[in-house]
């Protein structure tokens, strides 16, 4: 199995970029935000216990997350791999994610971590925005989801540093570039076993 994390700031291209790795290396993409805005849809239980979090910008608490996910990432035990793609996004969440794992006997192998700089995420935001249904690509959301990310998600790099497997990706190129150079590293570990420590 090759099981990765994909973090960074909302817009940095987290979900774009986990699409092609899932395609090119045929991982599961699983979606933290994607899962919770289909139970919104589907009008489910748990999309209305979390509806509110997600429009107003707001982290979902630990608990259900990890449920969420725990649960989702079992279907696919057997597959050759996973991207969580915006999960963990909490210290809570990542201890307890480290422990899931290693109770299932499951390795995490490397996380990637997207730098994109403030004025551009603002930019992709407000472009996306333009003709998206999600409720929480509003202006006034984006700083709220920002600040959530500073405040909340930015001190995992530290923690997967500790760990030796962030890898550190500029998403400020275009689209097939990051894609590229994310595969390079990617192939580099598989082959060698070993993570590039500078930016790529
Ligand atoms: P989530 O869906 O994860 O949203 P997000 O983190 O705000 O990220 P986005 O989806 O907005 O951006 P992205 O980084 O995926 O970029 P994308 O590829 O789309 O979470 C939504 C909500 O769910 C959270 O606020 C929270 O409420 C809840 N939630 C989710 N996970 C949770 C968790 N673990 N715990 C608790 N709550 C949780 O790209 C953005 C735009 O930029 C697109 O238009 C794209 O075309 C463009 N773009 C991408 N790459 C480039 C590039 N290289 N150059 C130019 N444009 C680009």
């Amino acid at each position: 199995m090759l099981n990765l994390v994909i973090f960074g700031p909302p817009g940095c291209g987290k979900g774009t970029q986990s699409a092609r790795i899932a395609e090119n290396f045929g991982l599961i993409h699983l979606s933290s935000g994607d899962l919770l805005r289909d139970e919104i849809d589907r009008g489910s239980e748990l999309g209305l216990q979390v509806r509110s979090y997600v429009e107003k910008g707001l982290l979902v608490p630990d608990n259900i997350i990890l449920r969420k996910i725990y649960k989702s990432a079992i279907r696919f035990i057997n597959s050759s791999g996973i991207i969580f793609d915006g999960f963990p996004r909490t210290m809570v969440q990542a201890i307890m994610f480290d422990k899931f794992l290693k109770k299932k006997n499951i390795t995490l192998n490397m996380v990637i971590f997207m730098m994109v700089e403030r004025a551009e995420l603002f930019k992709r935001l407000r472009g996306r925005a333009e003709d998206s249904e999600r409720k929480d690509d509003k202006e006034k959301i984006f700083n709220v989801r920002m600040d959530v990310y500073e405040k909340e998600t930015h001190c995992l790099k530290k923690y997967y540093i500790r760990q030796n497997k962030l890898l550190k990706v500029s998403g400020m190129y275009p689209v097939d570039d990051v894609s590229e150079k994310i595969a390079h590293a990617i192939n580099h570990y598989r082959q060698k076993n070993e993570i590039f420590s500078d930016v790529i």
